[in-house]
């Protein structure tokens, strides 16, 4: 009987120390070599772990024939596209194109306040920027993805009709004049294992156990119909919100942790003054899957503090408000 290459045999050892990643990364190298001998092979890097692990396998597999497209929407956070320019482009030596995108993104976002159409947007015109991208490039055959396990039984899940309450968005559905053939090299682990293995192949600790950040970013944080200000103060407010976090130790328990910012403003008073602001929106959630989610306990005084310093520091922002809502009825995400 032939062997289902997407189905992870019964007997497959977890990966959980480092010297069995490191026998993972070894036959990995191996099987990767021969399946792309000397031809190029193109990642749509986000900075997320799973890409980030296969770019760091692939980089030490094939180097220079890995091609990382790192795609800036303009909905990242804080500081994220410089640490894949650091990290990568910089430390690892990656052949990656920086490509930033903002406005192509922020202008055909202009107005669009329904969560699904703004995910459809985002999601077609990253699809639309790097298949623009490589179609530049010569001689790529084959297309790396960080598909994991989880997303291989979510797919037969929904193949069996089940359905989704959000639409995700990855790299799949690239157009039709674009054929490549799939590496894939983590997609029979489990997150735990691929973090085990970023660690092993030397990536920042910071950047293996980085919490799950949504394909269209802070595109489905900034509610409603995005603008440049309100991002730009979410950008700012969520920073602050993970640099506490880190300092009380709460970002290593907490399964996710950022603000969202909904399109209302309320009066409020700033040097004697009536100010008119948005409040900013802290979610912090526990969860084992994501499906249910309870909310993380936040010391009062954190929570003071991280009051404080958004208030002050972040223009346009005159409240900060802290859902306590645990999934269901609320989703993780407010869009
Ligand atoms: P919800 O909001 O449905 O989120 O409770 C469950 C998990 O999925 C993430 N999420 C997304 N991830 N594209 C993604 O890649 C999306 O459009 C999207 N929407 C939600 C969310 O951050 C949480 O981890």
């Amino acid at each position: 009987m032939a062997v289902d290459l997407n189905k992870r045999p019964d007997d497959m050892i977890r990966i959980t120390t480092k010297e069995l990643a490191d026998r993972f990364i070894e036959e990995q190298v191996a099987a990767v070599r021969a399946q792309v001998g000397d031809k190029k092979v193109l990642l749509a890097l986000s900075g997320g772990v799973d890409s980030s692990v296969v770019a760091a396998l692939l980089i030490k597999a094939i180097g220079k024939q890995l091609v990382c497209v790192h795609v800036n929407h303009g909905l990242m956070r804080k500081g994220e596209s410089e640490q894949v320019i650091e990290i990568f482009g910089k430390a690892l030596d990656a052949n990656l194109v920086y490509i930033d995108a903002t406005d192509r993104f922020l202008d055909l976002l202009a107005g669009v306040s329904d969560p699904e159409s703004k995910r459809k947007i985002i999601g077609k015109e990253f699809i639309e920027v790097f298949a623009d991208e490589a179609r530049k490039l010569e001689g790529v055959e084959f297309l790396a993805q960080g598909t994991i396990y989880p997303d291989i039984l979510e797919s037969i899940k929904q193949a069996e009709g089940k359905k989704a309450v959000k639409s995700h968005h990855n790299v799949g559905g690239l157009p039709e004049d674009l054929k490549f053939e799939l590496v894939e090299p983590v997609k029979l682990l489990f997150k735990d294992e691929v973090r085990v293995v970023g660690e092993a192949l030397g990536l920042p600790h910071a950047m293996v156990y980085r919490q799950p950040f949504p394909g269209p970013g802070l595109g489905v944080r900034c509610l409603g119909a995005i603008t440049r200000d309100r991002l730009h103060a979410l950008r700012e407010a969520d920073a602050i919100l993970r640099e506490e976090f880190a300092l009380c130790g709460l970002s290593e328990k907490t399964w996710q942790y950022f603000i969202a910012i909904p399109d209302i403003k309320s009066v409020g008073v700033k040097d004697d003054s009536r100010y008119e602001g948005w409040p900013a929106i802290i979610r912090a959630v526990n969860t084992k899957d994501a499906m249910t989610a309870t909310v993380e306990e936040i010391p009062y005084a954190v929570l003071h503090k991280i009051v404080a310093r958004i208030t002050n520091e972040v223009e346009g922002i005159n409240r900060v408000l802290y859902d306590l809502t645990p999934k269901p009825t609320g989703t993780i995400e407010w869009e």
